[in-house]
């Protein structure tokens, strides 16, 4: 599957290869605008906007300097590319780790947009992970670099030239940007999993309460608005998290997404399944598979996805 959509951000939990699949689930032109509350990379945001899904894009995240990357890949996207490519150089002069340490000790105290994009570029696992003080506490990967200047670069212009003159970017809460969303919306979630942002290695600045989740998406079927919610899945034998009840009255689909890189590495066979839910307007009007393997979905066949076991 050719994919083409720009992904300037290196993020872990990107939805990138699964967006083909999940939009799916959309046919073109039935809603307005796309708004993502837990944008991260906007994986969703730029593939819809790549298949001219939708007219207009709302990217949204609790991580201001996340956020700050938005809007600068959409105001000042030379900028951006030119404060990341003087970070990225810098680390052929001496102990490149060293320099990780430094750029990360200035990122904690100026919170600087484009010395995160060189952190997430360059840390283990593209992984943003935070201290009890909130203090970025990732380390770098010793076996690479991070996206090459001239690459960012290109990716950087090329999600400005899709997003541009059509975004708006919020950094808050997903409840309060989840206020403005109409009828003519579609709402992407992808919270993060219940556990990885607990305990003494943050994944996300702020984890979701299931009860919380459950409370917002009976309010947006009270307000008739669609929705499509990454939530939950499995890999090998771990689970994380419990499906939904069934009064949200949601169809679940699960997308088996193949084997983990971690589960390779460590010579076991663990698939990974991905679940995702669709609104009670998106549920589909014919028999839709339950469990889709996304290495054979195909792009070609639009409204949803095919192969089942
Ligand atoms: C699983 S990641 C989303 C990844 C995204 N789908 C992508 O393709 O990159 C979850 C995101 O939610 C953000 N987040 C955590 N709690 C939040 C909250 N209460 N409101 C809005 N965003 C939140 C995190 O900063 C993180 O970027």
């Amino acid at each position: 599957m050719r994919y083409e959509a720009p992904h300037p951000i290196p993020y872990q939990g990107s939805k990138r290869l699964l967006a083909p699949a999940i939009l799916s689930f959309i046919a073109p032109g039935r809603f307005e605008r796309l708004i993502e509350p837990f944008a991260g990379s906007a994986a969703i945001t730029l593939a819809a906007a790549s298949k001219k899904l939708v007219n207009s894009c709302v990217i949204a995240d609790l991580l201001k300097p996340l956020t700050e990357i938005w809007n600068a890949i959409l105001q000042k996207p030379d900028g951006l590319a030119d404060a990341y490519e003087e970070i990225w150089q810098q680390q052929a002069i001496g102990d490149s780790t060293d320099w990780f340490n430094r750029v990360r000790a200035e990122f904690n105290k100026q919170h600087d947009p484009a010395k995160l994009l060189f952190l997430l570029a360059r840390c283990v696992k593209n992984a943003v992970r935070f201290s009890n003080s909130g203090d970025f506490n990732q380390s770098p990967d010793k076996r690479r670099r991070g996206m090459h200047p001239v690459t960012m670069r290109a990716e950087i212009l090329a999600a400005h030239k899709l997003l541009r003159n059509r975004s708006e970017v919020i950094c808050g809460d997903f409840r309060r940007v989840l206020t403005s969303a109409t009828s003519v919306d579609l709402v992407y979630m992808d919270p993060p999993y219940q556990g990885t942002s607990e305990g003494r290695d943050r994944r996300y600045i702020k984890g979701v309460q299931r009860s919380e989740m459950i409370a917002v998406l009976a309010d947006l079927n009270k307000r008739s608005i669609e929705y499509i919610l990454s939530y939950d899945g499995r890999c090998g034998g771990k689970e994380y998290g419990e499906p939904l009840p069934a009064h949200l009255n949601l169809h679940r689909v699960l997308l088996e997404v193949g084997r983990s890189s971690q589960a390779t590495l460590n010579g076991r066979d663990d698939v990974t399944v991905e679940s995702i839910y669709l609104s009670p307007g998106l549920r589909p009007q014919s028999k839709m598979p339950f469990h889709v393997h996304l290495r054979s979905f195909s792009p070609q066949n639009s409204l949803f996805p095919i192969s089942q076991q």
